[in-house]
């Protein structure tokens, strides 16, 4: 049992248009990769630019922020459906609406399960995390829109360097200090890091911008950032 999480920001493009090729191409990866191996796989998807979009507009409203995360979760699940829909008889038709859903769907379904939000005060990262530990997953690909985890901000300093592996602590050290609010988990979100901790499942943080690269996971060929317990 495999988790892909799909980070909201690569399903759009520059344009801020629905990227149809890349979730074209993700559904036919994703049919490939599970059909041959007869593995199974869940699949979380992100809220991206929309969500954080209509949750700047609720904060202005004056919305509180757990009203903020719903704007989040929502626009989550809308993505979901857009893979829904490519992925076609292979996925359930509907993303659950938390753990105990999915939980129940997973031993009623042999389909594909594609998720979007949970609940507030956290990220679709924190979402895989919960299903990878539910279902005892291998791995969890997080596919993002940067190659890795990297030793420094690449933006603030040149000689940062990708990192191909990272103890989780170290991880948990990182981001620790970051301040979080709806629409904004840079990286990796702590609750995640600490559901991947104790249940010690293992993380790969991919480019998601090719599909192939997680092939190449799948494969085992050296790509992205490993971490592990
Ligand atoms: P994410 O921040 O997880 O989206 O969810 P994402 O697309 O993966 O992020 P990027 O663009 O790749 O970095 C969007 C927002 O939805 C709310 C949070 O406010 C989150 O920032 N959310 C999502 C929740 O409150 N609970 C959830 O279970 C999931």
């Amino acid at each position: 049992m495999f988790v892909v999480k799909i980070g909201g920001s690569i399903l759009f493009d520059e344009e801020d248009q629905i990227n149809e090729k890349l979730i074209t191409k993700y559904a036919k990866t994703i049919r490939n990769m599970f059909t041959e191996s007869k593995k199974r796989c869940a699949i979380v998807v992100g809220g991206g630019k929309i969500a954080r979009k209509y949750i700047a507009s609720t904060r202005r409203f004056g919305a509180d922020e757990s009203y903020n995360d719903i704007m989040g979760i929502e626009v989550a699940k809308l993505n979901a459906r857009l893979l829904i829909s490519a992925l076609g008889e292979l996925a359930y038709s509907d993303p659950p609406n938390n753990i105990s859903e999915f939980t129940t769907l997973f031993k009623e379904t042999d389909k594909i399960i594609v998720c979007g939000g949970f609940r507030p005060g956290q990220s679709t990262n924190a979402v895989a995390a919960e299903i990878a530990e539910a279902t005892n997953a291998e791995k969890l690909f997080n596919l993002t829109d940067v190659a890795g985890v990297y030793s420094d901000d690449p933006n603030k300093n040149p000689e940062a360097i990708l990192l191909d592996k990272m103890k989780i602590d170290d991880l948990i050290k990182m981001i620790s200090n970051v301040r979080t609010k709806a629409g904004y988990y840079p990286l990796f979100d702590l609750k995640a890091a600490q559901t991947i901790k104790r249940s010690k499942v293992v993380l790969q943080f991919i480019n998601g911008r090719n599909p192939e690269n997680l092939e190449k996971a799948f494969n085992e060929e050296k790509i992205g950032t490993i971490i592990a317990c």
